[in-house]
């Protein structure tokens, strides 16, 4: 199976060097930059492509690696000049999307692999790639089973879920970038730098991290709100003077009392729920 990449960025140039690595035979890239195509096929042992049919026609597997908005669009080039498709693999990357984004593809498979992880650097992200969940939608029988053999970490979803499944990882990645500068924010008006302020959160950050992801929100769960410490809890609120950010502590605030009362039955939470709306 011989296996070519529109889109030479990040995710394709990373699938790339991950499948080249393992002995795939890659075809090549095709991208709106011949550099970007050329840097790309150099890192995963390919050739550059300059149109459509051409990397068509040298591939069982295309990977569609573009920006979100432009997978269906690529893909109607794709269909529309490419000679024969019958049969082929086209797959987009996006988590966000399902494969009803792909327009009639000819004859050919359209479905979707994303994998679970933020990808800045390519090689990085291809030597991490056998510890990272992908998820498979719409794809036809063989495929799940293809990519378990490649050695990735490959679970089925479903296309109506595919929203929500993005929403959390982004919940879990962007929202937590949000939080952290934040917390930045907040040291600002403590009189610490930038970064004596990365420095005092990164531990913590750090350490929280490992605690959720080894034990789970409820057991790794402390601090104030935990505790039920109402004291504590108004000193933080007297700190907010934006009143969005003092609907945001106490919206965030809801969500802990909820983990706390799991983590501690027999602990009443009610006086410091009370308090944190007056
Ligand atoms: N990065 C992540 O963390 C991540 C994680 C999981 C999934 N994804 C998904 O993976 C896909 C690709 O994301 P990415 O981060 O790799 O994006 P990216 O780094 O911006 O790369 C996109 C590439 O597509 C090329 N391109 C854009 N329009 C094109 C067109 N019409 N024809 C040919 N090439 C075109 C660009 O061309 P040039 O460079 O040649 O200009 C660029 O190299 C997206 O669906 C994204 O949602 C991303």
């Amino acid at each position: 199976m011989r296996i070519g990449f529109i889109g030479a960025g990040k995710v394709g140039t990373a699938l790339g060097i991950y499948f080249h690595e393992r002995g795939y035979p890659i075809s090549g890239y095709l991208s709106h930059s011949r550099d970007h195509a050329a840097l790309s096929a150099r890192a995963a042992g390919a050739s550059v492509f300059n149109d459509y049919m051409d990397i068509a026609s040298h591939s069982d597997i295309l990977f569609l690696t573009v920006p979100d908005a432009s997978i269906r669009e690529v893909a109607g080039e794709l269909a529309a000049s490419a000679d024969d498709l019958t049969s082929k693999w086209i797959i987009h990357t996006s988590g966000a999307y399902s494969s009803s984004v792909f327009p009639d593809l000819c004859g050919a498979c359209g479905f979707s692999l994303h994998p679970a992880m933020a990808i800045s650097d390519p090689y990085k992200a291809a030597g991490d790639f056998s510890s990272t969940i992908f998820t498979i939608e719409g794809a036809p029988d063989g495929a799940a089973l293809f990519f378990r053999e490649a050695g990735l970490n490959v679970l089925p979803i479903a296309s109506k879920d595919k929203a929500i499944y993005h929403l959390a990882c982004a919940v879990s990645s962007n929202f937590v970038v949000a939080l952290f500068s934040w917390a930045t924010d907040l040291l600002s008006q403590a009189g610490f730098g930038a970064e004596d302020a990365r420095r005092i959160l990164t531990p913590i950050f750090i350490s929280n991290a490992r605690s959720v992801a080894e034990k789970g929100p409820v057991a790794a769960l402390t601090g104030p709100v935990e505790r039920a410490d109402k004291d504590t809890v108004g000193k933080h609120l007297s700190c907010l003077s934006d009143p969005s950010d003092r609907q945001l502590y106490r919206l965030l605030s809801e969500k802990l009392i909820r983990l706390a009362e799991k983590k501690n039955p027999s602990r009443r939470y009610d006086d410091l729920e009370e308090s944190l709306w007056h």
